[in-house]
């Protein structure tokens, strides 16, 4: 469970979040959508614990990230996946060894990490890249090896900023079809994005920001629009189901 309560952020005098407060559920899927500018990132990074909020409380598995020690605060990101806006792959590894990386500073034995990284490649669809380095992957390459990389811990919690920011129409469906298996799979996707298409495809619950501050949280599409057109969809669907059940019945 991830609780914030009353949470506000000011990069010095500037407030960037206010009054947030929202719970997420295990194994939900969100999306955190609002124009650039809007705050999705820095509170994508207060959840990593990479900034801390200026005011308020946040809870992530029974964890108040204020009050934990430098130490069990590393330990509680084991409980995380993230998934960098700019992907952040080592340059000089293969993408079989990004993956690894991770469980190696876990210290995980390395007849596990064989393992695992093989099954993660088989996941994201990139075992025929398993030893090519980033910088000749393509974008939707990249971000899927930063999506296995981001999942080769097994976390609880995946974090992505912009996932489907550097990547064509294609990829983008693609990387959607890999968060919800991950979501099926029982962890929580957190996704920030701007991109209308991948959220109204996904019809998650979307949480908007403008601001700084929350305009919308509800089931749907990008725009609010799209939720009540989808609203007014599967009500006439239901309505069609009930009078088909009447008269067969
Ligand atoms: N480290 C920082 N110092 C000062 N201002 C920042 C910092 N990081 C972000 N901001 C500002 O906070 C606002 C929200 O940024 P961000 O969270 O990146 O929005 P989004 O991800 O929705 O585009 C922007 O106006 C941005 O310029
Ligand atoms: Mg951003």
């Amino acid at each position: 469970m991830i609780e914030l309560i009353g949470i506000a952020k000011y990069y010095g005098k500037t407030k960037i979040l206010s009054d947030i407060s929202l719970s997420i559920a295990p194994g939900e899927f969100v999306c955190i959508t609002g124009p650039s500018g809007a705050g999705k990132s820095t509170l994508l990074h207060l959840l990593t614990g990479a900034e801390e909020a200026t005011k308020g409380t946040i809870e992530i598995d029974g964890v108040d990230l204020r009050i934990v020690p430098p130490r069990a605060l590393q330990i509680f990101r084991q409980k995380l996946g993230i998934v960098f806006q700019d992907y952040k792959l080592l340059k000089n590894r293969t993408v079989a060894e990004n993956i690894a990386f991770p469980l190696e500073v876990c210290d995980v034995p390395d007849a596990d990490i064989d393992i695992a990284v093989r099954q993660v490649l088989t996941i994201i669809d990139m075992t025929k890249h398993a030893h090519t380095l980033p910088n000749v992957l393509s974008g939707g390459e990249k971000a899927r090896t930063a999506i296995g990389r981001a999942i080769a811990h097994d976390p609880l919690i995946i974090l992505a900023d912009e996932p489907t920011g550097n990547v064509d129409p294609q990829q983008s469906a693609l990387i959607m079809n890999l968060f919800k298996k991950i979501n099926e799979s029982g962890a929580t996707v957190i996704i920030a994005t701007h991109d209308a298409g991948l959220v109204d495809a996904l019809q998650t619950r979307v949480i908007e920001l403008r601001d700084g501050s929350i305009t919308r949280d509800s089931k749907g599409g990008y725009a609010k629009e799209n939720f009540i057109k989808n609203v007014t969809a599967n009500l006439s669907s239901n309505t069609k189901k009930v009078k088909i059940t009447a008269i067969s019945s």
